[in-house]
């Protein structure tokens, strides 16, 4: 089966300077929604139109377009990506605005078609309001569509609509497609008219009609987000994971998490994100297109881009950016920023720490407040701290620099030259006493004040 995805209306309740499909709905656009569905059936092609440049720029490369300029209705869609039909296989029309149809729907709808042999089935609800919608008429054992436009009230009253999902055949599409006409009340091409050229259709009923809802507006699409959160966040529980507080926490729908981890509340975790058993996740924290491992505490902290191997603890109050790797029994503490970093195993950055481009070996304590100074203003520059070595606190590891196997740089040090392994180094100035000089400080500002 082909899936063809219509994309190129306006949208223009959405008041945005953006097409309405690339909207998101828990930190992933609309149409990427609809294309993954797709990508379940067959291959993938989208009529854009409106902004079409920005519609193509969120899809996956094997996806094909079809530009529709201007817009003449639904049918003209189709018409558009006729070079994307062929005539032995079956072709599935999703619309880009309705983001929350579900796989299982599809393979019933599938199914119908294939057992009946029908040239189009038509997936329908039945709508308490029915307004706006096509109307399925039944007579004389035939069906056909009328849009809420053209119908009369005897046909208005109708509640059985069309959610505009179909599957028709694809040689009955290729023979009919240029044979609509839009002589009707909006003056477009109407892809439903062909319900009623076809020889033979199929009807199959969807009770959860949520699964259909289009977004046109912002107020549908918090709807539709409220819908999808609370579907993900079930799924996700009844598949053995604890969400502390479902109300407080926004998961994506890509992101997988392992049986007996717990989420606090708070929590947002999106993208591509995939995270382990046992884990404690919040509260308070934001994760993004990571991979985290088992048995890994994250405590409110922000995690972008990162790999975190077993039995690691972050936070609270780090930052984790892109290109972090934590190895196992890493430790992470407060206001701790990673980025483009590899940490060894059984190392600990605790308190207040910089690590930018840098490579740090196993078992390694990087101590309070050291900053890897990688960057000159120009260009970054790396670094390399040895398994074992200890840097003092408040260590400045001026980059390019490389800190030996076991080495130790004294607190407060700027270290500007390489280490060798097992070496003290000392960058600061030398400690001097001066014996009595503050008290002999405050005995002269003394004697100064009685002489005023
Ligand atoms: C259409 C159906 C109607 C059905 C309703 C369900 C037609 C004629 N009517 O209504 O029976 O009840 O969907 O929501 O098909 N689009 C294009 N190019 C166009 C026009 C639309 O790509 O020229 C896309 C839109 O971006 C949208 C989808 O097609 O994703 C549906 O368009 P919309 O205008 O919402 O549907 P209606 O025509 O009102
Ligand atoms: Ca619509």
């Amino acid at each position: 089966m082909k899936v063809l995805i219509l994309a190129a209306g306006l949208g223009k309740r959405m008041k945005s300077k953006y097409p309405k499909v690339v909207h998101k709905i828990l930190g992933k656009p609309m149409i990427n929604w609809v294309v993954d569905l797709g990508t379940k059936f067959g291959e993938v092609g989208v009529v854009v139109g409106h902004k079409a440049e920005v519609v193509r720029s969120y899809l996956p490369e094997d996806v094909k377009t079809y530009l529709q300029q201007p817009q003449l209705g639904t049918g003209h869609a189709v018409m558009c990506a006729k070079d994307f039909l062929t005539p032995n296989e079956d072709i599935l029309i999703l619309y880009g605005d309705v983001p929350l149809l579900k796989s299982e729907t599809i393979e019933k709808l599938q199914q119908a078609h294939k057992e009946s042999g029908a040239d189009v089935t038509v997936l329908t609800f039945i709508a308490d309001d029915p307004t706006g919608y096509g109307r399925i008429i039944r007579e004389n054992g035939k069906v056909r569509i009328v849009e809420h436009k053209d119908a009369n009230d005897e046909e208005r009253k109708i509640k059985e609509v069309n959610s505009g999902i179909y599957i028709f055949s694809g040689s009955f599409v290729i023979d009919n497609i240029s044979k609509l006409k839009n002589d009707n009340a909006q003056g477009e091409y109407y892809l439903t008219d062909l319900i009623a050229m076809a020889g033979k259709v199929e009807t199959l009923i969807l009770d959860d009609s949520i699964q259909v809802s289009g977004v046109n507006d912002r107020v549908q699409l918090a709807q539709l987000e409220a819908v999808a959160r609370k579907r993900i966040l079930e799924d996700l529980m009844l598949s053995g994971v604890t969400i502390v507080d479902p109300s407080s926490t926004f998961i994506g729908p890509d992101v997988k998490v392992g049986m007996d981890t717990i989420i606090h509340p708070f929590t947002i975790i999106q993208g591509k994100t995939i995270i382990g058993e046992d884990c404690e996740i919040g509260p308070y924290t934001n994760i993004l297109d990571s991979t985290i491992g088992n048995v890994v505490k994250i405590i409110r902290s922000e995690v972008e881009k990162t790999t975190v191997y077993d039995n690691v603890s972050v936070g609270p109050f780090a930052r984790l950016r892109e290109g972090t790797v934590l190895k196992e029994k890493v430790k992470i503490g407060n206001f701790v920023e990673t980025k483009k970093s590899v940490i060894g195993k059984n190392s600990k950055a605790q308190h207040l720490t910089y690590l930018g481009d840098a490579t740090v070996g196993e078992g390694v304590n990087v101590g309070a407040g050291t900053i890897t100074c990688n960057y000159d203003g120009y260009k970054k520059y790396p670094t390399y701290i040895g398994d074992g070595a200890f840097i003092g606190s408040n260590s400045s590891l001026v980059a390019p620099v490389k800190i030996g196997k076991g080495a130790i740089t004294g607190a407060g040090s700027v270290i500007t030259e390489d280490v060798p392994d097992d070496a003290l180094a000392l960058g600061r100035a030398r400690q001097v006493i001066k014996e009595n000089w503050a008290k002999n400080k405050r005995e002269a500002l003394k004697d100064a004040d009685n002489k005023e």
